[in-house]
């Protein structure tokens, strides 16, 4: 079997497109312009090509888009006041705080100062646990992004064995509640988790968020399940996932590729959860 490539980029297109179409109507009709803040501290390259990305995407959907950059010695209260001030501006609906933070300052502090209503990452513990309790959340844009790329390839997910290998806050443990709300059966696996391959052998979905290079291996994969692969490693200058790409198209049914699948959904959902926020403040 050769797995069908979820095209990624070309999906993130189409639901930039839709975003630009919301924006568009809430400008025409009601004269409300959905706006992004991405606040940075530091000059982490990674970060700033990321907050960049951020900032020229919110623009051609036609949404306003703030960049609020900070020393790497900013303590956190001069960060924390940055927050409460895009908090108050009402012309701002979404605040992203770009991680990783210096070590000096207190991510969570600073996560959970944000206005739930504007969190866009779905950080803050609010969203975090009205997405546990399957309610109206701010919902992660990368494992949203992997949600909508499976509900398109599979229509419905009931029923299907769901293996997300990585815990992370960010990625592993929403991921495995949207799977859940999916009615999936869900198996949240780790580095402890004992004989890895033959749990992930069980999925008809498999999940991969751990930042190891080319960890899962074809030899890991039901043939025909869905392979989606989160991680983004830098090896010998070359992008390369948590899956081995090759040998795991053999057996999948259908596979991301690293770049052009996962990643360019991230940002997609930035911007669909920014107008989601602005729309939610303007009832
Ligand atoms: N750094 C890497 N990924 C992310 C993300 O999704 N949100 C934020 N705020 N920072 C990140």
């Amino acid at each position: 079997m050769t797995a069908t490539v979820i095209d990624g980029k070309a999906f993130a297109a189409t639901v930039r497109e839709k975003v630009a179409g919301h924006v568009a109507r809430l400008s025409e009709e009601h004269g409300i312009v959905p706006g992004l803040a991405v606040v940075l501290v530091g000059e982490d390259p990674a970060s700033q090509v990321y907050v960049r990305s951020k900032g020229k995407q919110t623009v051609a959907a036609g949404m306003k888009s703030v960049e609020r950059k900070l020393e790497v010695d900013k303590s956190e209260s001069e960060l924390l006041a940055v927050v409460e001030e895009l908090n108050a501006d009402p012309s701002i609906h979404g605040i992203l705080v770009q991680l990783p933070l210096p070590a000096h300052i207190d991510a969570e502090a600073v996560i959970n100062a944000i206005d739930p209503a504007k969190d866009v990452d779905g950080f803050h513990i609010l969203n975090v646990g009205r997405l546990g309790t399957g309610q109206k959340a701010m919902v992660p844009c990368t494992p949203l992004g992997c949600l909508m790329m499976l509900r398109d390839h599979h229509g419905s997910l009931s029923g299907l064995d769901a293996v997300v290998i990585g815990r992370s806050n960010i990625v592993g443990k929403p991921m495995a509640q949207l799977l859940l709300g999916e009615s999936c059966t869900v198996t949240i696996a780790h580095s402890r988790t004992k004989d890895l391959p033959e749990v992930v052998r069980r999925a008809d979905i498999v999940v991969a968020a751990v930042g190891r290079p080319k960890m899962v291996t074809g030899d890991w994969i039901k043939p025909g399940a869905t392979v989606i692969d989160v991680g983004i490693n830098r090896v010998e200058d070359r992008l390369v996932g948590d899956v081995d790409y090759e040998s795991c198209a053999e057996r999948a049914g259908a596979i991301t590729p690293v770049p052009g699948g996962v990643g360019p959904m991230t940002i997609a959902c930035l911007l669909a959860n920014t107008v989601t926020a602005c729309c939610r403040a303007n009832g």
